[in-house]
């Protein structure tokens, strides 16, 4: 089965999308699949990397990463094609190893549903409302589920109206705050204030990667991480803990020092894992997730109250990320997770192929 990984994309996230994806290429059964290689620049060219040993040590996709790729959006046919007109191989499946923007939030996985080709991972619709943090809460806050306090804006308003803003902020979130761009991963973009100075800064910072920010009340909390794996009958891992080497798990923190920690298992009472646990797989079916989704916690330090904080729908993939080391310490280790994800891939495509596009 040829399997087309994708990797890098037009993200903040690029980089750890490479990290992800050599991770997939390394380990995946190459008995039942044969590994393609599709690269997405920053700029969003796709190529079809000849060498991807030369894309995982440099770290990037650059734009001469190899011959230059599309898929086109119709079912009939081979999608995947060069630019050139010279022949490339066909996918059976495609596992989109992108995070962030123009991967994980449902751009790409409408591409490969007009296209009619299988992926693994969220649908069109999981994905972006995964990506998106703002539209993430109403639908976690609408299934029942416990999420922090916040507020929304647009980076219009904050930018032209920065003291109406500054005080609608005040007037509903106390300090210290969390302010993020709506739609992104990795920490990128966001920033804690402590101080209406720090507030107004946060803003300019979380104003650079997206149109909507949202600003959380912050938690001392403890973070805790479960994965979840399934399409309609979704199973949940055993939970972790995220123990930040700094003031909190920002990308610093997530890719660059190594004083994080992961607690795996995490240290939690039988009543705290059942909870977290039912907790993941409410959070999956609230937005309708499917393949596989790492749902993160916080569990507060003085009362030990749990909230949802957020759901990736396509996590942190190499064999050290927490939503595969979660896995395996359930029992299901990397390369068998990997097939278990494009099973699954193939059933939802399946599934999705019984509908009826006539009306007659
Ligand atoms: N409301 C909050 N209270 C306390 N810490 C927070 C809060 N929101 C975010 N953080 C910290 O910032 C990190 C990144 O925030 P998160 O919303 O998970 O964004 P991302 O999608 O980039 O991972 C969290 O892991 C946590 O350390
Ligand atoms: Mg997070």
């Amino acid at each position: 089965m040829k399997l087309g990984i994708l990797v890098g994309g037009r993200s903040g996230e690029h980089e750890v999308s490479v990290m992800s994806a050599k991770s997939v290429f390394e380990a995946v059964d190459k008995n039942k699949y044969d590994p393609v290689l599709i690269g997405i620049s920053k700029e969003g060219c796709w190529y079809l990397i000849e060498d991807p040993e030369s894309v995982f040590s440099r770290g990037f996709v650059g734009p001469d990463a190899g011959l230059p790729v599309t898929i086109i959006p119709q079912p009939q046919g081979q999608p995947f094609v060069a630019l050139d007109g010279s022949h490339v191989p066909g996918l059976d499946v495609v596992f989109p190893v992108l995070h962030g923007t123009f991967g994980e939030d449902g751009t790409v996985q409408g591409l490969m549903d007009l296209a009619g080709i299988p992926y693994v991972g969220a649908g069109v619709m999981a994905s972006a409302v995964g990506m998106d943090k703002i539209m993430m809460k109403r639908l976690f806050r609408y299934a029942g589920l416990p999420v922090v306090k916040d507020v929304s804006l647009t980076r219009r308003f904050s930018r032209e109206s920065r003291e109406e803003a500054l005080k609608y902020i005040e007037e509903h979130i106390p300090y210290p705050c969390f302010v993020k761009p709506a739609n992104l991963g990795s920490s990128v973009g966001i920033s804690r204030a402590d101080s209406r100075e720090e507030l107004d800064r946060a803003l300019d910072e979380a104003a650079r990667y997206d149109f909507k920010i949202i600003v959380e009340q912050g938690v001392p909390a403890r973070e805790i991480e479960c994965s979840v794996l399934g399409n309609d009958a979704p199973e949940c891992s055993i939970p972790g803990e995220i123990i930040p080497g700094r003031d909190f798990y920002d990308y610093e923190a997530k890719y660059k020092d190594d004083n994080s920690k992961l607690l795996i298992p995490a240290p939690l009472t039988e009543e705290q894992v059942r909870q977290v646990q039912d907790l993941a797989v409410r959070a999956f079916r609230a937005i309708d997730c499917a393949g596989l989704a790492r749902v993160d916690f916080f569990v507060t330090k003085d009362t030990g109250k749990i909230y949802v904080n957020e759901i990736n729908t396509m996590p942190g993939f190499t064999t050290i990320s927490m939503y595969p080391k979660l896995w395996e310490a359930s029992g299901l280790p990397y390369d068998q997770l990997i097939s278990r994800l494009i099973d699954l891939a193939l059933e939802k495509h399946q599934e999705k192929s019984e509908n009826e596009t006539t009306y007659s």
